[in-house]
C-alpha cells in the first residue's frame, strides 16, 4: 500500500520536475561555462597522436571503450543463432518503381524470440547491387509510405492521440503518418535502395527495466538487468542497426559496402553509435541528434546530461549518470564520437528552432573531429565558422543548419543524397 502510494505521488512529480527542468534550460550563449574539451589526439596516458597508426592502434579503441563504459554501455556479439526469413517480395511496387521487400530478423533463431520486421525498397531496373540508406523510424515500417502492401507492425508502440496508435498497436491509420521523413521516391530514383525497421521491434522505447527487447538475450545466469557500462537502448537500437547490415550483406540487390546509416533525433543518437562501432557502415548522417549523439555536452545549452538521463533513464547507460551536472568529469565529448568515425564521411545536420538539440554545439563537435580526419589524410571539414541557415558544407564531414524545426525534411534528404552521390562517386 505504501509502495503504491509512493509510486502515485512519484507519478505527480515527474511530470512537474520535467517542466522545472525545461525552465530553467539555458538558452543563452553567454551563460555557456567555460570549458575544455578532451583532446581526441593525447592518449589518456598522455602520448600525443601523431600517426594514422597510433590513432588506429591506441587512441581510437581508447575512446571506443571510454564510450562505452561511460555512455552508452558496452554492447554484445549478435548470437550465433540468429536467423534471416524472407516474409514478403513484391516485384512491382509501388507502380513497377521498386521491388519491395520483408525480411524477418529473429534475433535468436526462434520464431518466439523478439524479432525485427526489416522493409527494403530497392529501385526496379536500377544496375545492381545497389547502394542504400538505411535508418529505423519511429512508428512502424507501414508509417513511412502509404503503400498498403507494407506490413502493418505489431509491436508496442507510445499511444498517439491522432489515432495511429491505439492501446500501443498501429492502426491502418498509421499507413504513410511519417511519409514526409522519407522521400522514398526520390531516393529511389537517385538509384539508391532504402532499407528501414520499426526501432521498437529491438527494445520497446520505455523504461521497463530492460525485461523485454532484446537485452534479456544477453543475460548470464542470475542477471536481471544490463551492468552499469553495459548497453542501453541507444546502445541496443545501434546494434539492431548493425544486425540489419549483417542481412544486407547476404542480400544479392544491395552493396553492403555502401550503406550510409542515418537517423533522427534519438535514433541520430542511434545513428552515430552504430557508425562509431561498425566500420562497415560507410557513411555516417546524424539529423538534428542534440544531446548525447553530435552536440557537445559540456555546452550544457539546451537538453543537458542529467535532463536526458532524467526523462531518458534507459537510453544510456547508468554509468552515465555520474555526469549529471557534471560535464567536465566525462572522459569523453561527443566530437570524439564524430572522430571515431573517421576517415569515413559523416554528416551533422542541425535545425535554427532546434535549441533543445544546441545547433552550435553540434556544428562545434563536427569542428572539433576534424582533426583526426586530416591526420588520417581526409578533407574533414572545409570551414571553421559555423555556416548561415541553408548552406551546406560538404568535405568528409558535412555540416548544415536550416530554417524550421526539429524534424527530418525534404531539404535534409537532398542534402544527404548529393553527400552521398559525392562519396560513393556517383
Ligand atoms: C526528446 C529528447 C531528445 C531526443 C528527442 C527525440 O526531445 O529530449 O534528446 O532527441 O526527444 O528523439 O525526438
Amino acid at each position: 500500500m505504501l509502495g503504491m502510494k509512493r509510486g502515485i505521488a512519484l507519478l505527480l512529480l515527474v511530470p512537474a520536475l520535467v517542466l522545472a527542468q525545461r525552465r530553467d534550460v539555458n538558452y543563452d550563449e553567454s551563460k555557456v561555462p567555460k570549458y575544455t574539451l578532451p583532446d581526441p589526439l593525447v592518449c589518456a596516458d598522455g602520448t600525443p597522436v601523431r600517426d594514422a597508426r597510433t590513432w588506429r592502434e591506441k587512441r581510437r579503441p581508447e575512446l571506443l571503450r571510454l564510450f562505452e563504459k561511460n555512455v552508452y554501455g558496452k554492447s554484445p556479439a549478435p548470437l550465433p543463432s540468429m536467423r534471416f526469413e524472407t516474409a514478403s517480395v513484391e516485384e512491382r511496387a509501388l507502380g513497377g518503381r521498386a521491388v519491395r521487400k520483408e525480411i524477418t530478423v529473429l534475433f535468436n533463431g526462434r520464431p518466439d524470440g523478439p524479432r525485427m520486421n526489416v522493409l527494403i525498397y530497392v529501385p526496379a531496373g536500377a544496375e545492381r547491387p545497389v547502394p542504400a540508406f538505411c535508418g529505423l523510424n519511429f512508428q512502424g515500417n507501414q508509417s513511412i509510405c502509404p503503400d498498403p502492401g507494407i506490413t502493418l507492425s505489431k509491436s508496442w508502440m507510445r499511444s498517439r492521440k491522432d489515432g495511429t496508435v491505439i492501446n500501443h498497436r498501429a492502426t491502418e491509420k498509421s499507413r504513410g503518418v511519417a511519409a514526409s521523413r522519407w522521400p522514398v521516391e526520390k531516393i529511389l530514383e537517385r538509384g539508391y535502395a532504402l532499407v528501414t525497421a520499426y526501432y521498437g521491434d529491438i527494445d520497446p522505447d520505455y523504461d521497463d527495466g530492460f525485461q523485454n527487447g532484446v537485452h534479456p538475450l544477453f543475460y548470464q545466469p542470475g542477471q536481471t538487468k544490463p551492468a552499469p557500462d553495459e548497453w542501453g537502448s541507444i546502445g541496443a537500437w545501434a546494434w539492431g542497426l548493425s544486425r540489419i547490415l549483417d542481412y544486407l550483406e547476404t542480400d544479392p540487390d544491395i552493396d553492403a559496402k555502401r550503406v550510409a546509416v542515418l537517423g533522427h533525433s534519438r535514433l541520430g543518437k542511434t545513428a552515430l553509435w552504430a557508425g562509431a562501432t561498425d566500420e562497415r557502415f560507410a557513411i555516417v548522417i546524424s539529423n538534428d541528434s542534440g544531446c548525447g549523439g553530435a552536440a557537445l555536452s559540456r555546452r550544457r545549452f539546451g537538453e543537458t546530461v542529467k535532463a536526458i538521463n532524467t526523462s531518458f533513464p534507459h537510453w544510456f547507460c547508468d554509468n552515465f549518470n555520474k555526469y549529471n551536472d557534471n560535464e567536465d568529469a566525462l572522459p569523453v565529448d561527443q566530437h570524439e564520437l564524430i572522430a571515431l568515425i573517421a576517415p569515413r564521411p559523416v554528416y551533422v545536420a542541425s535545425a535554427e528552432q532546434d535549441r533543445w538539440a544546441d545547433p552550435r554545439g553540434e556544428f562545434l563537435a563536427a569542428l572539433h573531429a576534424d582533426p583526426v580526419y586530416k591526420l588520417l589524410g581526409a578533407e574533414g571539414l572545409p570551414v571553421k565558422e559555423m555556416p548561415p541557415v541553408n548552406h551546406p558544407v560538404m568535405g568528409t564531414i558535412g555540416y548544415h543548419i536550416r530554417t524550421g524545426k526539429h524534424d527530418l525534411t525534404v531539404y535534409d534528404w537532398e542534402q544527404y543524397l548529393a553527400f552521398a552521390d559525392k562519396h560513393f562517386g556517383r
